[in-house]
């Protein structure tokens, strides 16, 4: 096999080129018409009332900590198994982080261990836990809420891995991920190597209209431009007295917000992908459908979790025996297989708030053994076959 066979890459097809193409040739390079397109039509993929399209997905997760008022001192729940932006949004609003560990057959955040902290506490002192749908398997939803509700929490699901993912709920109802139904907001990413690639580029999802203005105030700036929502205070009232309307220039900068726009160019290319979505999700699950066929009954496989339903396979993460040699041997034969991910709270920035080794022994212990191999819309069956080959010569299978 020549080349070289990374663990995600994106797709662009020709649609894709004509749509970001007419874009560019429109009038509009940024918050134009495709944005309200991309977030309407992601809405209703993901089955939200609301979608707010945004720069990309740690913007998302900033905004969504703003919306929610987290301050200094303000203490939030997450898992350590996750890219670092899903706790870094808290630091970002000055609040403190504090990781639970994982279950070690789901590899999601653990609810038993997010219980014990609260149940530790005096009440008051958590203000909220941020659940990941960690390699694209949903967070259940429906218990994390209960919880929630008996703390009064709130809850932002980190759903980057996960668009078109879904749990089944206690009725035997499908919910999908970033649906609103639970979560008070989701965050999706548009990084190349997710299941929507807009190069950079990110979205949230709610059912919470009081919310979803407030994102879009702090998207552009903290700008508001709806007369419903404006101060009336004497001097800006004055701007509509003669005419007993505002002018047309009239907004009203209301709170501390940022530039997290994201372009129509990325929107038309986000729009365009979307419609291959389930596509992709397809192949997606046939792929891990294949892994999980080929390795179901090998040894040196510490973990497999057979094949689940909803799972939206962002990732395909193996358990093994020496991982370190597995990597450099595939590396050798040009399989850039990847780790996901160094527990977040391993990292220096959160060792010197005080973590350190032992605190997650779960995530501790997965990061030890855990490989992310190839899986991605456009990986071939013959790929495929070259890297099962590659694992099991390594293995001397
Ligand atoms: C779980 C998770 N959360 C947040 C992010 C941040 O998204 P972005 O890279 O678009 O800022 C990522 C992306 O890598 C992610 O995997």
């Amino acid at each position: 096999m020549n080349n070289s066979i990374p663990y995600g890459r994106q797709n662009i097809t020709p649609e894709d080129i004509l749509a970001v193409t007419e874009a560019l040739q429109s009038d509009y390079l940024t918050q134009g018409p495709r944005i309200l397109e991309f977030e309407n039509e992601f809405a209703s993929y993901v089955g939200s009332k609301f979608a707010v399209a945004v720069s990309n997905g740690t913007a998302a997760l900033h905004l969504n900590a703003l919306a929610l008022g987290v301050k200094p001192g303000n203490k939030v729940i997450t898992t350590p198994l996750t890219f670092a932006a899903s706790a870094n949004c808290i630091r970002y609003c000055g609040g403190t982080v504090v990781f639970a560990d994982i279950d070690p057959d789901t590899y999601l955040l653990d609810i038993k261990a997010v219980r014990k902290l609260l149940e530790s506490a005096p009440r008051g002192t958590y203000q909220g836990i941020v659940p990941v749908d960690f390699a694209g398997r949903a967070v259940d939803l429906e218990a994390f809420r209960k919880l929630a509700d008996e703390f009064d929490l709130w809850i932002i699901e980190d759903s980057c891995h996960s668009p078109g993912g879904f749990f089944i709920d206690s009725q035997g109802v499908q919910q999908h991920c970033g649906n609103g139904n639970f979560a008070d907001l989701a965050i999706f990413s548009f990084h190349p190597v997710k299941h929507i690639a807009c190069g950079e580029g990110g979205m949230i999802s709610t059912n919470d209209e009081a919310l979803y203005k407030k994102l879009l105030a702090l998207r552009t700036h903290g700008i508001v431009k709806d007369e419903d929502l404006y101060t009336n205070s004497i001097e800006f009232a004055s701007a509509k007295a003669s005419t007993n309307q505002y002018p047309a220039w009239y907004m009203e900068m209301q709170m501390l917000g940022f530039n997290y726009r994201l372009t129509d160019f990325q929107a038309a290319l986000g729009t365009s992908q979307l419609q291959r979505a389930d596509f992709g999700l397809e192949v997606r699950r046939r792929i891990a459908k294949t892994y999980f066929q080929a390795f179901k009954n090998e040894d040196f496989i510490k973990g497999q979790s057979g094949v689940i339903e909803g799972h939206a396979y962002h990732l395909y993460v193996l358990e093994v025996e020496d991982r370190l040699g597995l990597y450099n041997y595939l590396r050798e034969n040009n399989i850039y297989a990847q780790i996901h991910y160094i527990p977040c709270h391993l990292m220096p920035y959160y060792r010197e708030l005080g973590w350190k080794e032992g605190d997650m022994p779960i995530a501790e212990n997965y990061y030890k053994h855990c490989i992310s191999l190839p899986m991605y819309p456009t990986l071939t069956r013959d790929e495929q076959v070259f890297v099962i080959e590659k694992i099991n010569e390594f293995y001397n299978v």
